[in-house]
C-alpha cells in the first residue's frame, strides 16, 4: 500500500455560540475518517479553527460588553474543551482572526485583483443612522410588503412566505437600534465568479464530488453564476482590505482561507511542508467535510478563489445532512437543542460517536438522533454484543489460566473470517459508509457471541476434564474481540485505548492479523456502562429553556432569530396609559379552519359576547383546527382591522413561545366568559 498525503478539514464553527450536537455530527464524521486514514499508515493531518469574523460576532461582543477579541478568546477555550472531550483529534485548531489568515487573505485577494477578478461598483443598502452602520438583511425587520404581517425578517415573510429585499419592507426598523434605516450608497468589491464557470464545470465533472452535489451545481450553473460581494464597510470585525481603508473582507471570504491558515500554523510548528499540499500541481489529497447548508461557498467560491490565486483545488468536498432530534429540528423549548457540554455532563461521548457512526452514509441525508433508539442501539450493540464477548471470556483467563491466552487458536477458520472482513470494512470507512462498516462489524460480533454460546465456557469450566477446552474457547473469544475492537478504534478511541491496556497490545492495522497466543492479558474492567435513561432525561431537562412568561407575542411569533447571533430586540418600558390603550378581551373560538394558500395561517372566528370577529393567526404549525374550537383565549379587540390577502383580520389572538410548532395560545380558565375585559 502506498502512503498517501492527506489533509482533512471540518467547517470552522462560528465563534459566537456553543458547540451543539448538530455540529458534532460533522466533527465526529471527520474525526473517524482522519483516525482511520492515520491508522492505515497515511500521512494525514486534520485541522480546523474558529470562524471569528462578521457582524453577528461584533454585535454580540458589544452586547456582552466585551471586545470581539475577548469574546472570541473565551469561545476558543470553550470550543476546544468540547472537542477534546468528544475525542475529536485535531492536529491543529486555530482562528480566522490570526496573522496567518490575514496574510493569506491579503495575498489571495491581491492575486485575484491582479488577475482582474475583483470588480468595484457602488450599491445602495439600508443603513442604520443611529449606529452608523450598514445593516445585513437579517438585521432589518418590518412589515411584509405582500401581506402586511408585522415584524418580519428582512428577506422573507413567515406568515405568507413571500421573499423580497429588505428595501421593500414597510416600516423597516434596525434590529440593532430600532432606528428607521435609510438607503445609502457605498462602493463594494466583487469577486468575479462567472469568470470561473468553465473551470468549475470541469472540476465538477471530475467525478470526485457526491452525485447530489454535482446535481446541485448543475442547477446553479443553469441559474447563472453571479458576482460575489466580498467587501463590507466599517464598522466590521474582520480584516481591512489592503489599499481600501474602511473596507473589510466579508467573513465568508476569509473563512475558508482559515483552512490554509490553520494548516500553515501547524506546518510551522511541526516542520511539515505546506506547499507540498497546496501548490498548484500538488499530488497530496485535500478534503473538506461540511454541512449541506454551506455547499455553495465550498464548491463554487472556494475552488474559484484558490484557482484564481494560483493554488490547487480541493480533491473533494464531502457534505453531510442535518441532525434532527426525535424527528424534529433541534428545539430549545423541547430540550432537544443539546449543547456539547450539557451532553458531556451526563453521558459518555463514545455513545454519540457510535450512534452517529452507525447511521452515517456518504450521502447528503439528514440524520435523526432519536433518544430512545440511541440508548437502545448503544446498549444492544456495544454493551450487549461487543463488550459481552470479552466479559464472558476474560474472567476464566484471569482466574484459571493465570491471565495467559492459550498457545494456539483452535478455530483458525473462524478467526480468518474475522480478519478477511478487514478490507471490506476498511473500504466502507474509506467510502464514508460508516453505517455499512458498523453493520459488518456487528455481524461479526453476533458470530463471536454465537460461538461462545455454543461452547458455553461457563459449563466447560466446571468440568475438570475440559480445562484445556475452556482455555481454548476463552482465548478464541478474546482474539475475536480484539479484531472487532481494532475495527472500531476510529469510532471508539477511548474504549480502544482501554482495550489496549487490558490486552497489552496496540491495535494496529499492520499487525492485527497475527493472533495473540501465549500472551499475557490484564484483568478485565467493565469497558462500557449501559446508557442510563435517568441521565438522558437529565440532559433533556437541562437543555429545556424556560419559556419566558413575559414573552407573550401577538399573532405572529418570531420563528427565525438572526441565525448565528443572539441579538434580541431590547424591550422598552411602557407607561400605564400605553397599557390602558389595549383592549384585551376574552374570546371563544367558535370555528377554526385552514386557509387555502397560506402556509402558517388559520382562520379563526372569535365570539366576543356581543359580536363575532374574524382573525388570521399564524399558529397552523402548532394546532389542528379542531383542537381549537370551543377554547377560550385572549384577543386584542381594538387593533385596527387589517386587509390581508385572504380577507380582513379584525384583531389578534395572544400566544407565547419561540414559534413554529411551539406556539402556545393563551387560554383562560373556564370561569371566564367571552367579552370580559382583561386587566
Ligand atoms: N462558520 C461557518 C463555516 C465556515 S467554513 C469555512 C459555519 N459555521 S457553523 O458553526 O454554523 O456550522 C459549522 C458546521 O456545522 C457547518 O458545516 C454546519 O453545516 C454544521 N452544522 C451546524 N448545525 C448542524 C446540524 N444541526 N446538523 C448537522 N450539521 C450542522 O457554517
Ligand atoms: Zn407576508
Amino acid at each position: 500500500m502506498t502512503t498517501r498525503k492527506i489533509l482533512i478539514t471540518s467547517a470552522l464553527p462560528y465563534a459566537n455560540g456553543p458547540i451543539h450536537l448538530g455540529h458534532l455530527l460533522e466533527y465526529i464524521q471527520t474525526d473517524i475518517w482522519s483516525r482511520f486514514q492515520k491508522a492505515r499508515g497515511h500521512e494525514c493531518y486534520y485541522v480546523c479553527a474558529d470562524d471569528a469574523h462578521g457582524t453577528p460576532i461584533m454585535l454580540k461582543a458589544q452586547q456582552l460588553g466585551l471586545t470581539p477579541e475577548q469574546m472570541i478568546a473565551q469561545t476558543a477555550i470553550e470550543h476546544q474543551a468540547d472537542f477534546k472531550d468528544f475525542l475529536i483529534g485535531f492536529d491543529n485548531y486555530h482562528s480566522t482572526h490570526s496573522e496567518e489568515n490575514r496574510e493569506f487573505a491579503s495575498e489571495i485577494y491581491q492575486k485575484l485583483d491582479a488577475g482582474g477578478y475583483i470588480k468595484r461598483r457602488s450599491i445602495s443598502q439600508l443603513f442604520d443612522p443611529e449606529k452608523q452602520m450598514f445593516l445585513p438583511d437579517r438585521f432589518v425587520k418590518g412589515d411584509c410588503p405582500k401581506c402586511g404581517a408585522l415584524d418580519q425578517n428582512g428577506d422573507s415573510c413567515d406568515v405568507c412566505g413571500a421573499t423580497y429585499s429588505p428595501t421593500e419592507l414597510k416600516n423597516p426598523k434596525s434590529v440593532v437600534s430600532g432606528a428607521t434605516p435609510v438607503l445609502k450608497d457605498s462602493e463594494h468589491y466583487f469577486f468575479d465568479l462567472p469568470a470561473f464557470e468553465e473551470m468549475l464545470q470541469q472540476w465538477t465533472r471530475g467525478g470526485a464530488l457526491q452525485s447530489e452535489m454535482s446535481n446541485k451545481l448543475q442547477e446553479w450553473f443553469k441559474d447563472g453564476l453571479q458576482q460575489w460581494d466580498i467587501s463590507r464597510d466599517a464598522p466590521y470585525f474582520g480584516f481591512e482590505i489592503p489599499g481600501a481603508p474602511g473596507k473589510y473582507f466579508y467573513v465568508w471570504l476569509d473563512a475558508p482561507i482559515g483552512y490554509l491558515a490553520s494548516f500553515k500554523n501547524y506546518c510551522d510548528k511541526a516542520g511539515v511542508d505546506f506547499s507540498a499540499f497546496w501548490q498548484k500541481d500538488s499530488t497530496a489529497e485535500v478534503y473538506h467535510f461540511i454541512g449541506k447548508d454551506i455547499i455553495y461557498f465550498h464548491s463554487l467560491f472556494w475552488p474559484a478563489m484558490l484557482d484564481g490565486a494560483g493554488y490547487r483545488k480541493p480533491t473533494s468536498v464531502f457534505a453531510h445532512g442535518f441532525v434532527t432530534v426525535n424527528g424534529a429540528k433541534m428545539s430549545k423549548s423541547k430540550g432537544t437543542f443539546i449543547k456539547a457540554r450539557t451532553y458531556l455532563e451526563q453521558l459518555n461521548p463514545e455513545y454519540l460517536r457510535y450512534y452517529f457512526a452507525s447511521k452515517l452514509t456518504s450521502g447528503i441525508v439528514d440524520l435523526d438522533l432519536n433518544l430512545e433508539d440511541f440508548s437502545q442501539k448503544v446498549n444492544a450493540d456495544l454493551v450487549g454484543k461487543v463488550v459481552n464477548i470479552a466479559s464472558r471470556c476474560a474472567s476464566f483467563i484471569a482466574k484459571k489460566f493465570d491471565g495467559k491466552l492459550s498457545a494456539e487458536l483452535v478455530e483458525p477458520e473462524l478467526y480468518a473470517e474475522f480478519i478477511n472482513q478487514g478490507e471490506v470494512i476498511a473500504t466502507a470507512f474509506e467510502e464514508r459508509e460508516y453505517a455499512r462498516a458498523i453493520r459488518d462489524i456487528m455481524a461479526l460480533a453476533d458470530k463471536a457471541n454465537q460461538y461462545i454460546d455454543a461452547k458455553a465456557p461457563w459449563v466447560l469450566a466446571k468440568d475438570e476434564t475440559k480445562q484445556q477446552e475452556t482455555h481454548d474457547v476463552c482465548s478464541m473469544g478474546i482474539n475475536l474481540f480484539r479484531v472487532l475492537m481494532h475495527y472500531l478504534k476510529p469510532v471508539l478511541p477511548a474504549m480502544a485505548a482501554e482495550v489496549e491496556a487490558f490486552l497489552q497490545v496496540e491495535l494496529r492495522w499492520d499487525s492485527y492479523s497475527a493472533p495473540l497466543v501465549n500472551h499475557h492479558i490484564n484483568s478485565f474492567k467493565p469497558l462500557m456502562q449501559r446508557v442510563d435513561p435517568v441521565k438522558v432525561a437529565a440532559m433533556v431537562a437541562a437543555s429545556t429553556e424556560n419559556l419566558k412568561p413575559t414573552t407573550a407575542v401577538v399573532e405572529k411569533v418570531e420563528a427565525a432569530k438572526p441565525a448565528a447571533s443572539a441579538i434580541e430586540p431590547v424591550a422598552e418600558t411602557i407607561n400605564i396609559d400605553d397599557f390602558a390603550k389595549l383592549d384585551l378581551r376574552i374570546a371563544r373560538i367558535v370555528s377554526a379552519e385552514h386557509v387555502e394558500g397560506a402556509d402558517k395561517l388559520l382562520r379563526l372566528q372569535l365570539d366576543l359576547g356581543n359580536e363575532t370577529r374574524q382573525v388570521f393567526a399564524g399558529i397552523k404549525a402548532a394546532y389542528q383546527p379542531e383542537q381549537l374550537v370551543g377554547r377560550l383565549t385572549v384577543m386584542v379587540a381594538n387593533l385596527a382591522p387589517r386587509k390581508m390577502k385572504f380577507g380582513m383580520s379584525e384583531g389578534m389572538v395572544m400566544a407565547a413561545g419561540p414559534g413554529g410548532s411551539e406556539i402556545f395560545l393563551l387560554s383562560p380558565d373556564d370561569g371566564a366568559t367571552p367579552g370580559m375585559r382583561v386587566k
